[in-house]
């Protein structure tokens, strides 16, 4: 990481009680009085003098303490490390074998006159060295946070995000960007993931949701012609989860009046480009690969393909529509499909490994897994004896299939299909990776947009259609007509930006029709007219005054800054994340409340058996 500007505020001297950073004093400085602040990062007592590594944000400089000097031997003698201390003194030059060239301090040290102890530090919970960190129970880690945070590689994280959110400043105020705050109390909406309530004290058994997005705050800030909205938004969302998802998180959130699509593209490939550039040095090549929906899923078995490696998913429908063996044919009389992929060099996966990849299709719907591995210069299989040659040789062509090879099937309904070798995709790259078969260089980044996406889909359980990205996206012009007719055909001016497989972004053209909007929410989405009313009714009033044509996106900030750090989680670049059950471990919430607050609140809480 580039660290441009060193976080410290020297040009206007407001060093307080030091004189300088530990990782700020060389050679030129040899010979000056100094006086630093920081924390014991290790002592080292060697009879006649005593080392001392301090460390504060910036690095370490070693300090050495004459132990006969003010009684210093048993004062440091008797604290740990992780303690707070100031010290004063000289610098020196080190002697020539002892410089260490590992260290932006390392060719001098300061030889202490005067200590002074801030705070004398319990022994820390774990190992505070990233090795041995790394290995400790991450609960113990978020527990006592504020130490995790003392380790240089967190810190670097936090600096690299703030270097992230300066970049994006800067680069939208030059592109005429407002920054505007939007509010956190919302009301309920069905925009999509379940929302976090708020009970109202002043209007008992009225609730505030908070916001999932600022979604229609932004949009009636273009009504009100800001014409060009960002924020760096907290966003709020009850949803189960996982490594990259958090029930509060950040986005870069923005929203332009009199645009189209092409120009939302130009302004986020520039503001990744920027980010890129001053973030990680690197120049990442622009415009962006587009791919339309139905090719991602057809391809890639999701809509944020990850493209840094092939493995790509065929369609078998036409081989097997009349196919002996009934499991496939039969799928395809039902109008389902069958689609395979070529795990290229992986015909020696375990039994284990291949139970694994077998289990997680089932966890999406597939009835079983089935595979063609080919070994010692023949297929083997439990489904060859149901194939014809002609079956088998469209499959040898089409996925090129070679010694050592495996080709894996999902036959189902096309979205199941597609879901399941999405899956095991991606899975069977990793043990590629973990076996050496597969390598993605650390500095790969694969951005892509998808693009013509469904504007909705269909609920199968509920017999109704849903908005794919949400209801105020604008239908493709040229399919508008068909709203009465085949909702289901009708594409969204919908798009999503993705990296390496990760969706870090999407956003669409908004409807600003008041008369089209009425029509999705109430002939397409089936909402009530009454839902509408109290729901919406204020958009679609607002939408009476001169709305403008108006479009944006939100990128998630917290994945973004997750792959340019290099992290799997974003737990890891956010200061102080929730666990997987949604807690707060450092400060133990969510936690119960008095029964006055709740009397307050007019709340009764009772256990239900749900
Ligand atoms: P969407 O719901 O796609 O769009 O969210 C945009 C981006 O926010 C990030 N994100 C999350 N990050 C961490 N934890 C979560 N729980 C989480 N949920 C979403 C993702 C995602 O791509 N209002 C629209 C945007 C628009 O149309 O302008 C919206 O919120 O990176
Ligand atoms: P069966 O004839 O049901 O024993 O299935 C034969 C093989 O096909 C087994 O390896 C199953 O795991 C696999 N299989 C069954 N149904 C499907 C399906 N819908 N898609 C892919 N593989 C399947």
């Amino acid at each position: 990481m580039i660290i441009k500007e060193q976080l410290i505020f020297n040009s206007i001297n407001i060093e307080m009680k030091r004189t300088h950073h530990c990782c700020e004093l060389t050679k030129k400085n040899a010979g000056e009085s100094v006086a630093l602040i920081g924390w014991i990062e290790s002592l080292r007592d060697h009879g006649g003098i005593i080392f001392l590594d301090l460390r504060d944000r910036e690095g370490l400089t070693q300090i050495v303490f004459d132990p006969n000097q003010n009684n210093y031997g048993k004062l440091l003698s008797e604290l740990k490390p992780e303690s707070v201390i100031e010290a004063h003194g000289l610098v020196q030059l080190r002697p020539a074998e002892t410089i260490n060239s590992k260290l932006f301090t390392g060719e001098i040290e300061v030889h202490a006159e005067e200590l002074l102890i801030h705070n004398i530090s319990q022994t820390p919970p774990f190992p505070l060295e990233d090795e041995k960190a790394e290995r400790v129970h991450e609960d113990l880690r978020l527990t006592y946070r504020y130490l995790d945070m003392r380790r240089p590689s967190v810190l670097n994280v936090l600096k690299q995000r703030h270097q992230t959110v300066r970049s994006i400043h800067t680069y939208l105020d030059e592109q005429k960007f407002i920054e505007v705050e939007t509010p956190i109390f919302f009301k309920s909406t069905p925009e999509g993931a379940r929302e976090f309530l708020v009970p109202s004290r002043m209007s008992p058994g009225s609730f505030y949701a908070l916001t999932q997005s600022p979604q229609q705050y932004k949009q009636m800030l273009m009504v009100a012609g800001v014409e060009r909205y960002y924020q760096i938004a907290r966003c709020f969302r009850d949803e189960d989860l996982r490594a990259d998802r958090q029930p509060e998180f950040t986005q870069i959130d923005l929203e332009m009046s009199f645009i189209d699509r092409e120009d939302m593209y130009k302004l986020i490939e520039g503001l990744l480009q920027r980010i890129w550039k001053e973030v990680l040095d690197i120049d990442i090549p622009v415009p962006f690969p587009r791919m339309p929906y139905t090719d991602a899923m057809n391809r890639y078995g999701v809509d944020k393909p990850d493209t840094r490696f092939d493995l790509e998913i065929v369609d078998f429908v036409d081989v097997f529509k009349e196919s002996e063996f009934k499991v496939f044919s039969g799928v395809i009389k039902k109008g389902g499909v069958v689609k395979a992929f070529n795990a290229k060099g992986l015909a020696d996966l375990t039994q284990g490994e291949l139970k694994q990849l077998e289990e997680s299709a089932k966890l999406l719907g597939a009835k079983g897994l089935a595979f063609i591995k080919s070994e010692k210069g023949e297929w083997k299989s439990p489904i060859l004896k149901f194939l014809s040659e002609d079956e088998k040789a469209a499959l040898k062509t089409r996925l090129q299939v070679e010694e050592g090879d495996i080709i894996f099937f999902a036959a189902a309904e096309w979205d199941r299909a597609c879901a399941i070798l999405g899956r095991v995709r991606l899975e069977a790259a990793e043990l590629l990776k973990k076996k050496g078969r597969l390598e993605i260089p650390d500095d790969r980044y694969d951005f892509l947009w998808v693009i013509e996406f469904p504007l909705m889909l269909h609920d199968p359980e509920e017999d109704r259609y849903v908005s794919a990205h949400h209801p105020f996206t604008s239908p493709v012009p040229e399919d508008t007509s068909l709203l009465d007719s085949d909702p289901q055909k009708i594409r969204g001016q919908h798009y999503d930006i993705v990296l390496n497989g990760v969706e870090l972004g999407g956003g669409s053209i908004r409807i600003h029709q008041p008369e089209l909007q009425k029509k999705v929410f109430e002939d397409v989405l089936k909402i009530p007219p009454d839902v509408v009313e109290t729901r919406f009714g204020y958009m679609l009033k607002a939408f009476q005054f001169g709305a403008p044509p108006h479009g944006g996106i939100a990128l998630g900030l917290d994945r973004l800054v997750a792959i340019l750090a290099g992290r799997e989680s974003i737990r890891d670049v956010i200061a102080f994340p929730k666990t997987q059950k949604g807690q707060c471990l450092m400060t133990q919430s969510p936690a119960p409340v008095t029964e006055k607050q709740l009397r307050d609140l007019r709340i009764n809480t009772v256990d239900l058996d749900i």
